[in-house]
């Protein structure tokens, strides 16, 4: 993207989504990815990477939602390659009490190299990008979470040495993690089959863009269908902090409950994934999450690795 300022001469590498960075950029990321993860094997997790390629660097960290992940990962990722975070929740900013994200946007962008945010409102991600003057990573929004997937994809990739090619199984309602695996599949050349029952279904816009670019997505309302002969089986919680229909959409939910006999339905190699945190027993049982086919601690883990690729790419330094 490229920052309206008249002033801005050159061209921002923001990571809104996957398809910010493209085909090209992704496999670049998860190489590096991948190589840093290897190259720091056993060292302290707080000391930085010998290159140390973002030393004098800052991140700033807006949360407008609760993360465990996201923050702490962002964070060591910042520290691994020598730079710096501010993390700010929103209760403690001038954003949204009067201050505009516009303004928030240009001041932040006088501070610091890179702006990260997590918000429940997508546009307002747009918005930040549009009027920052660097980097705006998207943390995670109501509408997609690409640094969750590529963590997912670096897992992928470490245990089956490539994700093109492969089929991916989600059982779940059309979310934003479901969004971004779908965007990642039409760039990097796997299939998505969503199980999910009617009225849960994915943004068709989301399925749409995928189609265009080649991407083969497809909505079946049968779980069982959806995982049979899966290499990689997704699921995530259903039910969100707060939300008010909760009992009714659990019910909906419970025949795409990802356990041991939908398992059975995959490939007998297949992953299982789940972006955490899980609530055991709805959308996944214990026998999967904790079975030998769950990958979800590499999967945690590799957060730090592929957020430092983005960060890399971000900044240029890829
Ligand atoms: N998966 C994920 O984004 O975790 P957090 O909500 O803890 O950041």
């Amino acid at each position: 993207g490229r920052a309206d300022d008249w002033r801005c001469i050159v061209t921002i590498r923001h990571f809104t989504d996957l398809a910010d960075a493209g085909t090209d950029g992704l496999k670049a990321m998860l190489a590096a990815a991948k190589a840093r993860k290897e190259a720091r094997a056993g060292s302290p997790k707080g000391t930085a990477d010998k290159d140390a390629p973002l030393a004098g660097f800052t991140l700033a960290m807006i949360f407008e939602k609760n993360s465990t992940r996201t923050r702490v990962s962002f964070d060591m990722a910042m520290r691994q390659l020598g730079g710096t975070t501010i993390v700010m929740d929103a209760g403690s900013m001038q954003l949204g009490r009067g201050e505009t994200v516009a303004d928030t946007a240009r001041v932040l962008s006088r501070y610091v190299d890179a702006i990260m945010i997590r918000t429940d409102d997508h546009q307002k991600l747009i918005d930040l990008a549009k009027h920052a003057t660097v980097p705006v990573i998207n943390g995670l929004t109501d509408a997609s979470h690409p640094c969750q997937i590529m963590a997912d994809l670096l897992t992928i990739l470490e245990h089956k040495g490539t994700v093109e090619g492969l089929r991916w199984a989600w059982l779940g309602d059309g979310n934003n993690v479901l969004h971004s695996i779908v965007e990642a599949g039409s760039l990097l050349g796997f299939t998505v089959a969503v199980g999910c029952p009617e009225g849960y279904d994915p943004d068709p816009a989301v399925i749409d863009a995928a189609k265009a670019r080649g991407g083969d997505v497809r909505i079946t309302r049968d779980a069982g269908d959806a995982a049979a002969g899966a290499d990689v089986i997704v699921t995530d919680t259903w039910i969100s902090m707060g939300q008010t229909d909760g009992a009714e959409k659990l019910a909906a939910m419970m025949p795409f409950q990802v356990d041991e006999a939908l398992m059975a339905k995959a490939a007998s190699d297949a992953a299982f994934l789940h972006c955490l945190p899980a609530h055991r027993g709805e959308e996944v049982t214990d026998a999967v999450i904790d079975g030998p086919q769950s990958l979800i601690w590499d999967e945690a883990e590799n957060r730090l690795h592929a957020q430092k690729a983005v960060l890399l790419w971000c900044l240029g330094k890829l």
